[in-house]
């Protein structure tokens, strides 16, 4: 297990945090950019109370509101060319993880005078690899991503509906504020949704690293028991604090890279995910929780030894080998059974996708996230027959 570990993101958690953002803010730039979604942050006075602490602490400001889920390249371009003519020096990014995502390649998008879609990464390949950005401030409101603080970021190209992501050093935000009192007026299916994605996170790295990290093993196993124990407590009473500071913790800690370290993980269920919600526009989470179960019934068959793990440790199904099968499909069915138990999807149909276009969907993945081999990577790699069956 060899590994270097870098996150030079400042976090700053807590209730009540979003204060400090005037402070932040000033360390940073002398104008701000202050990205939003639909509407949501101005809605619950989020917004106003931002805004309050950047005049309080001098910063100057100009806003680009209206990034949609799943952002859009046409949205990055716009608020890229705000920033410019506005002058801005530093973006503040309020809101979930597309508003987040659109604000992080905005961010390098204002220092390039290429397409910024040549930033987006395809398989290997990347037209233009950004070393420099504005610096960016996260101020997430929604637990789930986990981009406040990784280096990631996840654009749509409305044109092709290819969505496919960049994660290059200069897209780590400088400084997140994290204050799970934002995250009160999430409505319980997006509650809900972070909370797929989240476990999502962790169970693709599980699951698709090499073995042999008992360490990381049991962090994820930590953040997985965590977010079923505090999430569905999340989504029953959205009011209360102590379930979403439990559960927006959890959803940062399993993307930062801390649980990745040394894992070289893949994240075949996230790819495939990405061309759904490309054609279909469906909320992130609520296609990873359709697709994953099944995911992990395919790759079970190949791997059983960690599934066996996951059924023991998670679901304390106690195993007659390590390679018990009938052990691994219980653990897989309970797990189920807990999407289903949150209201969340667990079949393509549920989120209005039928199966005519499955094979589409294996050529569009295949054609982002393609290894050398010309498989998607995963442990194991899926070939498109593998990607439509499991679709199927
Ligand atoms: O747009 P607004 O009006 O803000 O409403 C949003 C949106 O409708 C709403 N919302 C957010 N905060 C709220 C709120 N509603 C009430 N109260 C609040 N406090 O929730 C809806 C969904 O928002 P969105 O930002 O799309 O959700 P999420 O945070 O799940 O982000 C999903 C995007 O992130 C990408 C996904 O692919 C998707 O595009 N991902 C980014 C990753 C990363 N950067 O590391 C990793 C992830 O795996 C993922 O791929
Ligand atoms: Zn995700």
């Amino acid at each position: 297990m060899n590994f270097e570990f870098h996150n030079p993101t400042r976090l700053i958690f807590g209730a009540g945090s979003l204060s400090k953002l005037g402070e932040v803010v000033a360390e940073h730039g002398k104008k701000a950019l202050i990205v939003t979604g639909g509407g949501s942050v101005k809605r619950s006075g989020t917004f106003d109370r931002a805004v309050e602490s950047l005049k309080d602490a001098g910063v100057l400001f100009a806003q680009c509101s209206g990034v949609e889920p799943n952002p859009r390249i046409s949205t990055v371009v716009r608020g890229a060319n705000i920033a410019r003519e506005e002058g801005c020096d530093v973006i503040v990014a309020l809101g979930g993880g597309s508003t987040m995502d659109a604000a992080k390649v905005m961010a390098a998008a204002v220092l390039y005078d290429g397409d910024p879609w040549n930033m987006i990464r395809h398989g290997q390949d990347q037209v233009y690899t950004p070393a420099k950005a504005l610096p960016v401030i996260t101020v997430p409101t929604l637990a789930a991503t986990g981009s406040e603080t990784n280096c990631g970021a996840v654009i749509t190209n409305e044109e092709t509906s290819v969505k496919s992501f960049v994660a290059d050093k200069c897209f780590y935000p400088r400084v997140a504020i994290v204050d799970p009192e934002l995250t009160l007026s999430v409505p319980k299916n997006q509650t809900a949704y972070g909370v797929c994605d989240l476990i999502t996170h962790v169970t693709e790295t599980y699951f698709n690293g090499i073995g042999g990290t008992p360490i990381q093993d049991r962090f994820a196993e930590g953040v997985i028991l965590t977010a079923m124990e505090w999430g569905p407590k999340a989504i029953a009473d959205g009011k209360n604090l102590e379930a979403r500071t439990q559960v927006q913790w959890a959803a940062l800690v399993a993307l930062n890279g801390w649980l990745q370290v040394g894992t070289d993980y893949r994240m075949p269920v996230h790819m495939i995910e990405h061309t759904l919600s490309a054609h279909h526009d469906v909320a992130h989470g609520a296609g990873l929780s359709a697709i994953n179960p099944s995911w992990m019934r395919f790759a079970a068959k190949s791997r059983p030894e960690r599934f066996v793990q996951f059924a023991q440790r998670i679901f304390g199904i106690v195993p007659k080998a390590p390679d018990d099968m009938d052990c691994a499909m219980k653990g897989i069915d309970r797990f189920e059974d807990f999407l289903r138990s949150i209201d969340c999807p667990t079949s393509l149909s549920e989120i209005g996708i039928g199966d005519e276009l499955l094979s589409r969907y294996a050529d569009d993945t295949l054609l982002v996230a393609k290894d050398e081999n010309g498989n998607l990577s995963g442990r194991p790699a899926m070939n498109r027959d593998d990607i439509i069956e499991m679709l199927r």
